[in-house]
């Protein structure tokens, strides 16, 4: 049943190309535009909008950070992102113009639950992004849309995490469209990038050998540290997450213009520091920071293992490690960039012997606040 994989991880890692494509399938015009029909909001309900706050636990977190930016950008609606389990305790100012987006895997974890009932209570339209058909959250949602990920049995989070992004581009564009913020063209521009995505992700993963033989050097490491700037921030944060929860090692992940206002003290001789660097492409100069983060920690010794994109030739000489990835504009990076940190995390947890599938302390649908 693991389809001659060790751990469902690896298979479910493997199955994140058809799991994009599935997601995308149906909701695209031969246009390049987005039909997401199944959302049941009228097209002036997502017109009177005028705050979006997606709100998530854990790796749905994550993806929910990059849509952040990628939500803003396309729209220019005000976009807050935050952790379920916060988000109702502070009173947060929600009305019938306010757009709250939930993104669950299982659809029954109960802060985020929780969190949506809060919403509904305060007249917010609800809508959830969600892998399970018929589940809690869905149902209690003004609209959903599915991830169509398939079952995901590995207690860590993968193809969801990649598939939410997606759901969540879609939602984006489809609120540009409606709204009128972006052309028709640019958003099938857009569009076509999304869906060779799978093509690369197929090319990406054939040749993921080397990160297996890193995974032997670090599985003995204190500590390792991911860095990431925009969209490579919530990278590094998941990058982080997957190599606790599945190696139980200490890992941390920071935006990394941080650093210097304290973290980089934690850098010594040899530390492994993850660093995701941004496509040189569009964003040139968020590229540029990154690399002068990559040579400061260096300059104190660290060990850097280095994300960045094919042809980006000059990282080479900061990086004592290097993975490249297939060129994608700024934000849809993470679909490329996440992957390597899951193989990552995966091949560390086997190489210290445990359970990759089923973390001690964890489970895989969390229902209980
Ligand atoms: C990490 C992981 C968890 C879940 C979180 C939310 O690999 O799986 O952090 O992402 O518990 O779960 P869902 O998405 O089901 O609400």
């Amino acid at each position: 049943e693991k389809g001659g994989y060790d751990y469902f991880m690896l298979k479910e890692i493997a199955e994140q190309p058809q799991a994009i494509a599935d997601t995308l399938l149906g909701r695209l015009s031969e246009r390049g535009e987005i039909v997401l029909d199944e959302v049941r909001l009228t097209d002036q309900d997502l017109r009177d909008i005028d705050k979006v706050f997606i709100v998530a636990c854990g790796t749905s977190y994550h993806a929910g950070m990059v849509a952040k930016y990628a939500i803003e950008h396309w729209t220019r609606i005000p976009c807050e992102v935050e952790l379920a389990s916060e988000f109702r305790y502070r009173d947060p100012i929600l009305d019938r113009s306010t757009l709250v987006i939930t993104i669950s895997q299982s659809g029954e974890t109960m802060d985020t639950l929780m969190a949506l009932r809060h919403a509904k209570e305060q007249k917010a339209r609800v809508l959830a992004i969600c892998n399970t058909n018929g589940s809690t959250i869905p149902r209690e949602s003004d609209a959903v849309l599915y991830t169509h990920g398939g079952p995901e049995i590995a207690v860590a989070s993968t193809k969801a995490f990649l598939t939410q992004l997606v759901a969540c581009y879609l939602i984006g564009l489809h609120l540009a469209q409606i709204r009128g913020v972006m052309y028709a063209d640019e958003v099938a521009a857009v569009v076509e990038k999304l869906q060779s995505t799978p093509d690369s992700l197929r090319l990406l993963l054939d040749r993921m050998e080397d990160v297996r033989a890193l995974a032997r050097d670090l599985k003995t490491a204190s500590t390792v540290l991911f860095i990431g700037r925009h969209v490579g921030y919530p990278v590094a944060l998941e990058g982080a997450l997957k190599l606790k929860e599945l190696a139980y090692m200490h890992a941390e992940g920071f935006a990394a213009g941080e650093l210097k206002h304290g973290p980089i003290s934690l850098i010594d001789e040899g530390t492994p520091v993850v660093c995701v660097v941004p496509s040189p492409a569009g964003r040139g100069v968020l590229r540029d920071k990154v690399v002068s983060n990559i040579q400061e920690v260096r300059a104190r010794g660290a060990r850097t293992i280095v994300i960045a994109e094919e042809g980006d030739e000059n990282v080479k000489a900061y990086a004592d490690h290097l993975i490249t990835v297939p060129s994608t504009p700024t934000l849809l990076a993470p679909l490329m960039t996440t992957v390597p940190l899951q193989i990552l995390a995966c091949e560390i947890a086997a190489a210290r012997g445990l359970d990759v599938d089923q973390p001690r302390n964890l489970a895989k649908s969390v229902t209980v606040e």
